[in-house]
């Protein structure tokens, strides 16, 4: 079929129905307006979805600037938005261009099956919507007034080696020893929460992490973000990744002992253990930030009488998850019984945040399974490590039950662009 030109070019397809390479090899370079390559010169690369709305604002500019011109364009999204495709014909109209729409015609599985071979696949369920809306537009292209509508079928469909699974890691373990477990702090999720999160995990999954872990804050803190950016709660947004199928630990760092009752926290994090097959974890700690608690209207009691409770919430927790129902008494924690089903399945690692080497990495050698240390400096580090065992000695707790855990942001790559 012969398409007119000049000509406003609008391609509709889903995420790898071969949209760009068809673009490529029918048109020049410049003609291409592409929301992928604007992602990646105003944000940090095509996959910057933070940076959507911009490339977008700077792709309608240069389709306006262009079709002003009378040249050839041709849009390279993923069409699939009735408002944007009639702006662009109404453009090209008012401009005395034809309008053309090219429909990627690739089969589902094909798409699915380029998509998984990709470095960088889009999530599933992201990729299901989008052949869903591929799927509906077919029919409302005809009416939708454009010049002509040109079907496109799959060229040269498999003739590539089938894809290979993600590499399943067995083993998170580096060849260092350690075990990375990814915090996710900030959460730019535009209007579509769980297909971000669904992307996350998958490629904290992958990448060969050996967890997830959320914060546990009430207003996003300014170390991280504006106080009106989402910050989701953990326990509930941690069930929804638990659905997801990844071989991800997943728990908080840190649950603030002052939002919740311990045993409201054990019970979360048991059933999030029955749900994951045992991958559950908790980091737990004092809580410091007043504002979130005044905003909330919990209480925010002195850091001592703090401490305390958070060393009775990880004796009552641990109670609460150890086998059978019989009363308890001890470290100051009564409960006249211990039922609380379902029961996690495996033991529930609780990681103590905090560095207050009196009372916090005491408490930590006492009944954590872990202690999260917020240092990057090695010396400093190194002599935490040191007041640790010092307490588990004090104590009577071998210092091999304490696992360390540290909150560090690393850099990882070999130069800028790698990073
Ligand atoms: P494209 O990168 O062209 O897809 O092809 P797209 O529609 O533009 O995807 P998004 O929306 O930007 O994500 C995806 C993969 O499929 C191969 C390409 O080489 C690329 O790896 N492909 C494309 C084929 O094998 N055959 C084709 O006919 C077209
Ligand atoms: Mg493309």
């Amino acid at each position: 079929m012969q398409i007119p030109d000049p000509a406003l070019v609008v391609l509709v397809g889903a995420s790898g129905s071969g949209k760009s390479t068809w673009a490529g090899a029918h048109y020049r370079a410049k003609e291409v307006v592409s929301s992928d390559e604007l992602r990646g010169i105003v944000g940090s690369g095509p996959h910057d979805l933070d940076a959507s709305t911009d490339a977008f604002a700077v792709l309608e500019t240069v389709v306006a600037a262009r079709l002003g011109r009378g040249l050839t364009t041709v849009v390279d999204t993923l069409g699939l938005d009735p408002s944007k495709r009639q702006a662009w014909r109404d453009a090209a109209r008012a401009a005395g261009l034809p309008a053309v729409a090219v429909l990627m015609a690739t089969p589902d599985a094909e798409c699915r099956r380029r998509n998984a071979s990709r470095d960088r696949p889009v999530p599933a369920p992201a990729l299901a919507g989008q052949l869903r809306s591929a799927r509906d537009v077919r029919p409302l292209l005809d009416d939708e007034g454009w010049d002509l509508v040109v079907p496109v079928t799959a060229e040269h469909v498999a003739d590539e080696p089938a894809p290979t699974a993600h590499p399943t890691i067995d083993d998170r373990t580096s060849s260092l020893g350690l075990r990375a477990v990814l915090q996710v702090s900030r959460f730019p999720w535009g209007d579509d929460p769980l297909a971000w999160l669904t992307g996350i995990a998958h490629a904290a999954d992958e990448a060969g992490f050996a967890g997830l872990a959320l914060m546990d804050h009430l207003i996003q803190v300014p170390q991280v973000g504006r106080a009106w950016d989402p910050i989701p709660e953990p326990w509930v947004t941690l069930g929804a990744i638990a659905g997801l199928g990844t071989g991800l630990e997943l728990g908080t760092l840190c649950t603030p002992v002052t939002f919740r009752p311990a045993g409201i926290i054990a019970k979360a994090a048991a059933t999030l253990s029955a749900l994951t097959g045992g991958r559950a974890f908790v980091g737990i700690g004092a809580g410091w930030w007043e504002r979130e608690h005044a905003a909330y209207d919990i209480p925010f009691p002195p850091a001592r009488e703090r401490l305390d409770d958070l060393e009775r919430a990880i004796v009552t927790m641990k109670a609460l998850w150890a086998s059978g129902t019989k009363a308890y008494d001890d470290h100051g924690v009564v409960l006249p019984e211990t039922t609380s089903y379902p029961r996690p399945d495996g033991p529930i690692p609780v990681v103590v945040g905090g560095s207050g080497e009196r009372r916090t990495l005491r408490i930590a050698a006492a009944h954590g399974d872990a202690c999260n240390l917020r240092t990057t400096d090695e010396a400093e580090l190194a002599r935490l490590i040191g007041v640790l065992r010092a307490h588990c000695d004090d104590v009577g707790r071998p210092r091999e039950d304490v696992a360390v855990t540290v909150l560090d942001l690393p850099v990882v790559g070999s130069d800028r662009d790698d990073v």
